[in-house]
């Protein structure tokens, strides 16, 4: 009787110069001559042994193992879960902000509710809210992107080295706290002075716009490319945006000239921009002086 049989058969093919090695599982004949095996051996393409001995014959069908079942995925993976929260807190606290000003119509009001505001988690690292310093009255504001280490601990926006040079840019171009109004897109010192979140400049932005609403300058510098990117809601670089007149547009519709220079940080350790920014503030104080006659 013809008996049937598992063979397992290891082999090298060499097609165009490139060497397969392989193994194959196949039924052999019992009753196949020799011949006839290596025959059929070519025929499958093998035209090398691997050895003298031949191996792996295998008396029994071999083992199908069972694969290992898969766990289902977790249901919600928590990270997923924590940054939906997250972004529907920031979403929260960006309503709650923009509700608050809708019924606040000074400044001292304004000061107290951003004191008050619980939506913004920076406020819990901070040792002070600065939120401003300067003339309520001025036509020009200057606006910063957030309270730094001397600011944080003393309360008020630009008095530490940079806010030294800024004072000296203003005193050089006729102008000083007297003049101007000096706030920041943050209230409060981002831990370490890191760069704030998109989600923190979003939260204090409604603070910001009131700010300005209420004070309805005509002039708003901006100090760096952070400040210029939130008020101005643009990805702009600073290179790009400084030195030319751009616009916001208030709440009442009041459109203020703006323009945007470098930070008086970046100033400090590259001292060869300081021109470009001087350049800058005093187009903006020719501007001014002009279009009043002379405001100073
Ligand atoms: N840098 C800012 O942007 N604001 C400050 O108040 C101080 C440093």
């Amino acid at each position: 009787m013809n008996k049937l049989r598992f063979v397992r058969v290891n082999f090298i093919i060499s097609l165009e110069k490139l060497y397969f090695c392989g193994s194959l599982g196949v039924i052999m004949n019992n009753e196949m001559s020799v011949r006839e095996m290596l025959e059929w051996y070519l025929a499958a393409g093998v035209d090398e042994t691997l050895g003298e001995v031949p191996f792996g014959f295998a008396e029994e069908e071999p083992v199908i193992r069972e694969l290992p079942k898969r766990e289902p995925p977790a249901a919600a993976a928590p990270y997923r879960q924590a940054t939906t929260e997250l972004a529907q807190a920031t979403q929260d606290a960006c309503r709650n902000a923009r509700d608050l000003c809708l019924s606040i119509d000074n400044l001292d009001k304004l000061r107290e509710a951003v004191e008050n505001f619980e939506g913004c988690s920076l406020k819990l690292t901070a040792a002070h809210t600065v939120f401003s310093d300067g003339n309520p009255q001025a036509r020009i504001v200057l606006i910063g992107e957030a309270p730094g280490a001397d600011e944080d601990r003393i309360g008020r926006p630009f008095v530490g080295r940079s806010g030294q040079l800024l004072d000296k840019m203003l005193k050089a171009a006729g102008l000083d706290r007297t003049s101007c109004y000096i706030t920041n897109v943050l209230p409060w010192r981002p831990p370490g002075n890191r760069t704030p979140t998109d989600a923190e400049i979003a939260v204090c932005l409604p603070f910001l716009k009131r700010q300005i609403d209420l004070i309805a300058p005509d002039y708003i510098f901006l100090l760096g490319g952070s400040a210029a990117n939130a008020l101005l809601e643009n990805a702009e670089t600073i290179s790009r945006m400084r030195g030319r007149w751009m616009e916001y547009k208030t709440t009442a519709g009041k459109n203020v000239k703006v323009l945007a220079s470098f930070h008086p940080a970046y100033l400090l350790r590259n001292a060869g921009q300081k021109a470009k920014a001087w350049s800058d503030l005093l187009r903006l104080v020719k501007d001014y002086r002009a279009a009043d006659g002379d405001n100073g």
